[in-house]
């Protein structure tokens, strides 16, 4: 029998994905969980043919600055990867793919979330009265937002920020407006009868709910700023289930202490699982610890996915989510 290709998988996966990796590959889990070094990670390159990180690994020109290294693929477990410097690894000869589609439902989903916790004060009621400060019902208590028939509005119109718009439209009666830096084509803006804003700060100044969709990294490094806050309405409610890095998190903690808009839902953070104090201190942001995929269909497709990818390159073929 031909020898298995050598497969290091950096996190625990769901168990079943774990078990058909075991059968398939001669695999290495992680068992403890714990994240890998960069150094780490560097030397996985040179002892195993496919290395398969994630979004909390760190796979950057560090960590790649490997000599004709043995793996030749980095199969990542997530759709984005801002983790990985490909522009390194296309250097190292390695082929990355990625995770796309599979999570967009759940991710969209938790945006949603996200959107009602913050408009509706879920987080802050909910420590009210486990805090047991709640005095009871008051026509003036925790008075929220009302987001239903409001404007939503989408950063980043890709597969998920088109079904988080097509839940806020189909669930919420929301008029949905958009901006995306790459053409979106009109069959897809037609599904939720979305319409195109030429500019990100256009969007900021007349939705009510302003929800980021776009890939994280250097490009988007805190789009959201202090200057773009201050077009968004005082009643507005901003959501980032994107990257952490795309806001400028000291900058919406004043913002929203301040007043100059009404809330945020945020489930991913720059330099995450640490968070700016700022933001831990504002009771006007509602903060999970990423959650958008976090479902076992949903983990459990992300991890058959990685699986289709490496069986294809195997195979000596192209990987469907070949990204670089
Ligand atoms: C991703 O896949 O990029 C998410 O952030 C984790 O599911």
């Amino acid at each position: 029998m031909a020898t298995k290709p050598k497969v290091l998988i950096t996190r625990r996966w769901p168990e079943a994905v774990e078990a058909k990796l075991k059968e398939t590959y001669d695999v290495t889990l992680n068992e403890s969980d714990v994240p890998m070094t960069v150094d780490e990670i560097r030397q996985a390159l040179n002892d195993y043919d496919a290395v398969c990180p994630t979004v909390s690994d760190k796979v950057d020109a560090a960590a790649l600055a490997v000599e004709a290294p043995r793996a030749k693929i980095l199969a990542s477990y997530g759709v984005g990867y801002s983790h990985i410097d490909t522009e390194a690894a296309k250097k190292a000869g390695l082929v990355v793919t990625n995770t796309p589609e599979v999570l967009s439902g759940c991710t969209a989903d938790l945006a949603i979330t996200l959107m009602l916790m913050a408009a509706r004060r879920a987080g802050e009621g909910e420590r009210e009265v486990r805090a047991g400060k709640w005095t009871g019902w008051r026509p003036t208590h925790m008075i929220g937002t009302k987001v239903s028939g409001g404007v939503f509005g989408v950063l980043g119109f890709g597969r998920i920020g088109r079904e988080a718009a097509k839940r806020a439209h189909f669930g919420f009666g929301m008029k949905v407006i958009y901006f995306d830096a790459y053409p979106v084509k009109p069959e897809l803006a037609a599904e939720t009868g979305a319409e195109a804003r030429d500019s990100i700060e256009a969007v900021l100044a007349e939705a009510d709910v302003v929800s980021l969709h776009m890939p994280g990294g250097k490009e988007n490094y805190h789009l959201i700023s202090t200057e773009r806050l201050k077009l968004m309405k005082p009643t507005a409610i901003l959501v980032n289930t994107a990257r952490g890095e795309v806001v400028d998190g000291v900058a919406l903690a004043a913002a929203l202490e301040a007043g100059t808009i009404a809330g945020a839902g945020l489930d991913v953070f720059e330099g995450e699982p640490k968070i700016v104090p700022e933001l831990l201190a504002t009771e006007k942001a509602v903060l999970l610890p990423h959650l958008g995929s976090a479902t076992l269909a949903t983990r459990e497709a992300m991890g058959w996915r990685v699986m289709d990818n490496l069986e294809a390159f195997f195979k000596g073929e192209t990987p469907k989510d070949r990204v670089a």
